[in-house]
């Protein structure tokens, strides 16, 4: 008899001893028990549980987290290979309430996978979505994409199935398909979690667009912070170009597409489109003037795609499952699922892919848990470190793309930060005005030297605060409202007019942290 048991092989799960746990497992098996097969997968995406082991029964995998290499010993005498009851267990994994709650569309495969297995992929409906797409027209698969009403999950919303059209339409030799893997906002992984558990998802996706709109060259532009993606994508790009979906002649049609990874320079705003652009033709990352849409002049001036990782592994499933299942979920304009990743002091922090329009409280207490420390939630910052923070008072709000913007924030990639009633908020508005002076590109006034009067003005209010004097004060918050005014109207980009949202919202509600000391 052998046992099947898995731990993921995932950068979350590796950071605490998965690999540990992996490697000893096999010598504390008790002679007369069964054999064991350790599989290594993805993550289930239930970070608060690494690392976590997953045993196979006939009811289904049943869980035991988070384990470390100590309890190991007592895990095996309780035959928890058997599936059998321990302190650590949970039960059946797939019915954790934190599993069941959610609806997994593009994260389907993930922790089921071995990364880059084409025959895993396969028993799983891998390359079902390009199968088929390679029997329709590309106008027919625009249509579909339209129709599902798919928007992009890098953080601008825009409509995909649009941008696809625009590249379409555009006459050109060369086009190319560019994948946006460079996630810089804070509290986000979902693009890595993909890339780790399944990266075959997001190569079919990216052939998908590319047979859409003329492409025969894609690029994955990947942060250099992630070794274990670029790994598992360089052996997953080999297997698909081994078995013939990647290359010449797509499985044996007219169809002919290439894929090449290309390592990120470690800035933030390389993950915006323009600079990304720049940086994968080999220059400093700074921000290009728009127009030309990088859909008309792209890469070195082509035609070009530029999706996120989630909207482009998202792709198969609307082809396999068809554009009304899809936009059958979610809410209003917000169609489908956003894999949310739930971090900062929440309880159960990890991936949690649900339809649009539950509310932010469903997601942070039902699923999340609520805060770590079990103190009272003071705050959340939902979009990375441009997103607005949300007092208590908003958390109805619905995860909705457009009640987001109406509310001054954003839901961006997904990244939902959490915060207790220790944190420190005129200290978190300094910080927002921080990360653009660190990570500004350097192209406009607004932005690069804002940014720095930003943070001096903030140091001042904080020093008055907490000195407990008052003679400046207004003066000071007269000025940060006129620089946050000139930095959302002037700056070329996003990261200059989007960086007073954090700051205007820590001081629209949480006032009260910029004006007395607090303990
Ligand atoms: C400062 C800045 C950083 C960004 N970083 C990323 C990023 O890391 N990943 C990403 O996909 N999009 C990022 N974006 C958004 C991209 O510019 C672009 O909208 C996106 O890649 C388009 O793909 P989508 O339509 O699939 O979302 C960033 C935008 C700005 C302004
Ligand atoms: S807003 Fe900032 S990042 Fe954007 S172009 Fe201006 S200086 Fe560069």
């Amino acid at each position: 008899m052998t046992v099947k048991v898995y731990i993921a092989r995932e950068t979350s799960a590796l950071s605490v001893d998965a690999e540990d746990i992996a490697q000893q497992l096999p010598a504390l098996m008790p002679q007369a028990g069964p054999n064991i097969e350790i599989i290594r997968h993805g993550s289930r995406g239930m970070a608060w549980l690494e690392p976590l082991v997953e045993v196979d029964t006939e009811q289904g995998r049943v869980a035991y987290g988070p384990v470390t290499p100590e309890a190991l010993p007592d895990l095996v005498a309780a035959e928890f290979y058997l599936g059998k009851p321990h302190a650590l267990g949970h039960g059946l994994t797939e019915q954790l309430p934190y599993f069941a709650a959610q609806q997994r569309v593009t994260f389907r495969r993930c922790g089921l996978v071995t990364a880059g297995s084409i025959e895993d992929y396969c028993a799983h409906e891998g390359f079902a979505g390009l199968e088929r797409a390679l029997q329709m027209s590309p106008q027919q698969i625009i249509d579909e994409i339209r129709e599902s009403g798919l928007r992009g999950r890098g953080g601008a919303g825009f409509p995909t199935g649009i941008k696809w059209q625009t590249v379409a339409d555009t006459a050109a030799e060369q086009k190319y398909i560019a994948c946006n893997a460079d996630e810089g906002d804070s509290g986000t992984f979902s693009d890595r979690m993909l890339m780790e558990g399944d990266p075959l998802a997001l190569i079919e996706g990216m052939a998908i667009a590319a047979h859409a709109v003329g492409a025969d060259a894609g690029v994955i532009y990947l942060r250099s912070e992630y070794p274990l993606a670029a790994e598992l994508l360089t052996e997953a790009i080999a297997a698909a170009r081994a078995t013939g979906w990647l290359g010449n002649a797509i499985q044996g049609s007219d169809f002919n597409f290439n894929i090449e990874l290309r390592i990120g320079a470690g800035s933030y705003v390389c993950g915006e489109e323009t600079a990304m652009l720049e940086s994968l033709e080999g220059k400093r990352g700074q921000i290009r003037y728009k127009p030309p849409l990088p859909a008309i002049e792209g890469l070195w001036q082509k035609p070009t795609v530029i999706n996120n990782v989630i909207t482009l592994a998202t792709v198969p499933a609307i082809l396999t499952g068809g554009a009304a299942a899809y936009a059958e979920r979610g809410l209003d304009r917000s169609r489908g699922t956003l894999p949310f990743q739930l971090a900062g002091n929440i309880k159960r922090g990890g991936l949690v892919e649900v339809p649009f329009g539950l509310t932010l409280r469903e997601l942070i207490f039902d699923i999340g848990g609520g805060t770590a420390s079990g103190r009272p939630l003071r705050a959340v910052q939902v979009g990375g470190p441009l997103g607005a923070y949300f007092p208590e008072s908003l958390l109805d709000t619905a995860l909705d793309y457009e009640a987001f913007t109406a509310r001054g924030g954003t839901l961006g990639h997904g990244g939902v930060v959490v915060f207790d009633d220790t944190v420190d908020m005129a200290r978190q508005a300094r910080f927002a005005m921080e990360f653009c002076v660190v990570e500004s590109c350097g192209k406009c006034t607004p932005c690069r030297i804002g940014s720095v009067r930003g943070v001096e003005l903030l140091d001042r209010i904080i020093a008055e605060r907490d000195s407990q004097r008052t003679e400046e004060t207004g003066r000071n918050f007269e000025l940060l409202a006129d620089l946050c005014e000139t930095m959302v109207n002037a700056s070329l980009c996003a990261m200059g007019t989007m960086t007073p949202n954090p700051v205007r919202s820590a001081v629209k509600y949480f006032g009260e942290d910029f004006r007395r000391p607090v303990a």
